[in-house]
């Protein structure tokens, strides 16, 4: 073979394998994310590579080489509004946030956290979380001041972090996405009390892709291949966790023994019911306004929520 048509194969081979690989955006660092990569290493069957890399359902939008994506329902919302042709696909967790506070502030129920200083991160589905869940204690914006903060994964928590600034007094309460409530919690102490309501909110944890992708039957039977991947690991981090604390622990660098507090605030669920629409229509109006933008209709929220997947494996 001359040299030229030597190169010419590599490189339609090299061509060849990155565009049919699944390439799959998503925040690499919580423990939301663990099933994409337990499922690529342990069960997936599909023609090509799988490969996770950092970002989120924004890589969607901006990126036509990204595939799929996952992210919080909150981020999912965020960019439909101005990308219709994305679609959630499956749930790979549904997270139920807490609040810890420090009974030592004075605060025994939820509408205690009146007048209190609550660390939460704007704009996150944390952010929506902390307004929902105090609003259904008649608790508006203007009865508490939000600060803002970083989590933590492992103990011990640097100084600018949630846990360590609810030990030191700078707040009362923080509410987030695990494990910095619990290591709050554990920093605390006796005084350390929880409120959690997963039927007034949880993070849906989803994955998504866009219809011209799951247009393209090539690229659909492989997102199909690597749903059912999912769909197989579900089943392991729901009935046997044990087997897989540890693999998530070091995959986000937290503590195995953390890791296993925190799991009974992880469902697994994969599917979804039709509540979910009325769920995500009543996010939408409140994003809708932080974001100065029009609400989504619910015929359209309908339309992101696309079963199809599911419904194939
Ligand atoms: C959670 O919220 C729902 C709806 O507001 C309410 O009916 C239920 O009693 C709450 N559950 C707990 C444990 O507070
Ligand atoms: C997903 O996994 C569960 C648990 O193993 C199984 O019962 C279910 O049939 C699977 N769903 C699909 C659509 O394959």
């Amino acid at each position: 073979m001359k040299p030229s048509l030597l190169i010419a194969t590599f490189l339609s081979a090299f061509f060849n394998i990155h565009v049919l690989a699944l390439r799959i955006a998503t925040s690499l660092q919580w423990i939301e994310h663990t099933p994409q990569p337990y499922a690529i290493k342990n069960f997936y069957k599909g023609d090509s590579a799988a490969t996770l890399m950092s970002g989120g359902v924004a890589n969607l939008a901006s990126d036509r080489s990204v595939d799929l994506a996952a992210n919080a329902e909150t981020q999912g919302l965020k960019q439909y509004s101005g990308h219709r042709n994305i679609r959630l696909i499956y749930i790979i967790c549904e997270a139920g946030y807490r609040i810890v506070a420090n009974k030592a502030s004075g605060i025994n129920t939820l509408a205690d956290l009146k007048g209190k200083r609550i660390g939460t991160m704007a704009g996150t589905s944390a952010g929506y979380f902390v307004y929902k869940f105090l609003a259904s204690a008649g608790l508006q914006p203007s009865d508490y001041r939000t600060v803002s903060g970083n989590v933590c994964m492992k103990a011990p928590c640097g100084s600018n972090t949630f846990p360590s600034m609810l030990k030191s007094g700078q707040i009362d309460a923080f509410g987030i996405w695990e494990p910095a409530p619990e290591l709050g919690a554990q920093a605390l102490g006796n005084n350390a009390i929880f409120f959690q309501n997963i039927s007034i909110y949880r993070e849906v944890y989803s994955l998504y892709s866009t219809t011209e992708k799951l247009n393209d039957p090539a690229m659909r039977k492989n997102i199909v291949a690597f749903v059912k991947a999912l769909n197989q690991t579900l089943d392991v981090f729901t009935n046997k966790p044990d087997s897989v604390y540890s693999t998530v622990a070091s995959a986000v660098g937290m503590d195995a023994s953390v890791v296993k507090d925190v799991w009974p605030e992880h469902k697994w669920t994969g599917s979804w019911g039709p509540e979910l629409l009325d769920f995500i229509a009543e996010e939408d109006q409140w994003l809708a306004k932080q974001d100065n933008r029009q609400a989504v209709s619910k015929a359209d929220l309908a339309k992101f929520l696309d079963t199809s997947v599911l419904e194939e494996l």
